[in-house]
């Protein structure tokens, strides 16, 4: 086959992709990569299920990082850059220091899409699509996504910290952290079951163990069980602050609705999940998928997708990342 024929052949096609590239992308599209990247769906699950297959707890990790993605400002991969000279990343705030992981794993996926589709997929679709692999993966819900995300060219750090929301900051004031975003609370409620899996360190539930309030007591909202167990998981010392229990101390890798079943018996681990069952909306919210699994399932899916959908950049906005690290 004479190659320069082939070139002259694409030529027309180029200049009416050129042409109608503007005007048909300016929102989330399900076919978006279908011409210009139609493997990048096997690449990425490909790169998940090892990814998780060396270490289980990776399902989580990416599934948090993406949640604080898309909280801080929208769904723009701002916080996988790094701190450099030009822009002051997110990574440093409170609750992504020591904490968020599973920036090497996107590193990899990028490295393996770069070698087939080279400056044409955003780090922030990676991102969006490696979660619902590692959800499915798990054992949650499959869902589908519209892509064409772009790439922030910056991060906030403050927006970061005033943001995501906090493990001991009111039920109401979470709840904000989600309307402000146009989600509604009861995706909110169904989005924290991604606490399903997953670990949180000692630091961030200790004020429940022994001086609950200021008083002198654990929560009495927490299982006595539980409790014991945690206090010596968590002894009373700041050496056991890094210390990791599970979210889901019953099915810890298994994406499931047990973590409402949780909440029920006053076993969820952080304040934040406890307090699902102190306002009745939420609690009937939490009743309703501890009794359905099924149902939690469908519709946390359809609250990621939602999710994925926050503040996102497309058309001409933002640009696609050579390294998910840096700003091009
Ligand atoms: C509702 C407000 C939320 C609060 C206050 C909250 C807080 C936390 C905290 C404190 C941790 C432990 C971090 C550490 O110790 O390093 C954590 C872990 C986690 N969070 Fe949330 N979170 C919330 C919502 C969400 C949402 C909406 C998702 C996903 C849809 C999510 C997914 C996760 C996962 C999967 C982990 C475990 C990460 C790992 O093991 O690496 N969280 N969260
Ligand atoms: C698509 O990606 C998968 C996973 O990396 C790979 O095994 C497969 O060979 C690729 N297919 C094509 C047509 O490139
Ligand atoms: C809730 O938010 C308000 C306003 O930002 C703040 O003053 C208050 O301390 C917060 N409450 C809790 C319990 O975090």
């Amino acid at each position: 086959m004479n190659p320069s024929k082939n070139i002259q052949s694409i030529i027309p096609l180029l200049f009416l992709f050129l042409f109608l590239n503007p005007l048909v992308i300016c929102q989330l599209d399900y076919s978006f990569y279908d011409n210009s990247c139609p493997n990048l769906s096997n690449i990425v699950k490909s790169s998940v299920t090892s990814a998780i297959a060396k270490e289980t707890r990776m399902a989580a990790s990416l599934l948090r990082l993406h949640f604080h993605d898309c909280i801080v400002n929208g769904c723009d991969g701002s916080v996988l850059l790094d701190d450099t000279s030009s822009v002051r990343g997110e990574k440093g705030a409170g609750a992504n220091k020591n904490s968020a992981r599973g920036f090497e794993i996107i590193d990899d996926i990028k490295a393996n899409v770069e070698k087939t589709c080279p400056s044409t997929v955003s780090c922030t679709d990676i991102l969006t699509l490696a979660t619902r692999d590692a959800v499915f993966l798990s054992g949650g819900p499959y869902y589908y996504l519209p892509l064409g995300r772009r790439d922030g060219k910056t991060a906030s750090l403050s927006a970061a910290n005033e943001q995501i929301p906090s493990p001991v900051e009111s039920l109401a004031n979470i709840t904000a952290k989600f309307t402000t975003k146009g989600l509604e609370g009861s995706d909110m409620v169904v989005l924290s079951g991604g606490h399903t899996i997953g670990f949180a360190q000692c630091f961030t539930f200790k004020n429940r163990l022994f001086n609950f309030e200021g008083s002198s007591k654990p929560d009495p909202s927490l299982d006595s069980s539980l409790l014991n167990n945690l206090q010596s998981q968590c002894p009373n010392q700041d050496s056991s602050d890094t210390n990791l229990a599970p979210l889901d101390p019953v099915t810890i890798n298994k994406f499931d609705n047990v973590y409402y079943k949780n909440l029920i018996t006053g076993s969820g681990l952080l304040q934040s999940d406890q307090a699902l069952m102190k306002d009745s909306s939420t609690a009937s919210l939490v009743n309703k998928y501890s009794k359905y699994p099924y149902l939690f399932s469908k519709d946390f899916g359809a609250s990621m997708v939602k999710l994925a959908s926050v503040g996102v950049l497309t058309g001409g906005e933002g640009e696609i990342r050579k390294n998910c690290r840096l700003v091009n």
